[in-house]
């Protein structure tokens, strides 16, 4: 299977902002992280970053009909993006929302995803690992798929 990862705003920032939240790994390490784990379990991941609404729906607009699965950590505009989630809605492919920290246990405006109902699950609080879950769990759905 093939997954299009996307993130968002800041996302460039890992390892510089507010490391005590987000950690000391920086973004490249991130994608390093997501790549050697694609090539482990034999899924073709390509990993995409913006810090702007508009090109991350460019992004998964233009690409999207090439993978099978979106996995989406959209930063901030989680809380009040409804383009983003117009945008994965209109797509035909699953999504599954990811997030580096527990946004349910930080600030209120971070405890509303309005990007979470148009997709198909989502795991947050777990650092890097958050991705990993998200990647695992579109490789089970697609090998139950499979069967
Ligand atoms: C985040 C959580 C968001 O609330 C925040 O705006 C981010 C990162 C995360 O990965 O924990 O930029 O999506």
């Amino acid at each position: 299977m093939n997954i299009l990862v996307v993130n968002g705003p800041n996302l460039n920032f890992l390892g510089k902002r507010e490391p005590e939240i987000y950690g000391n790994q920086s973004y490249h390490d991130l994608v390093n992280f997501l790549l050697a784990y694609g090539k482990l379990s034999k899924t073709e991941i390509e990993v995409y970053q913006s810090n702007s609404e508009g090109e991350i729906i460019d992004i998964i607009q233009d690409n999207y009909h090439r993978f099978d699965a979106l996995v989406i950590n959209p930063a901030a505009y989680t809380h009040y993006s409804y383009a983003i989630y117009d945008c994965i809605k209109s797509i035909s492919i699953p999504t599954v929302e990811v997030h580096l920290s527990n946004i349910k246990k930080r600030e209120p405006f971070r405890l509303i995803s309005v990007i979470e109902p148009a997709c198909i699950a989502s795991f947050y609080g777990k650092g890097f690992n958050s991705y990993i879950e998200a990647i695992k769990y579109l490789q089970e759905g697609s090998n139950n798929n499979d069967n």
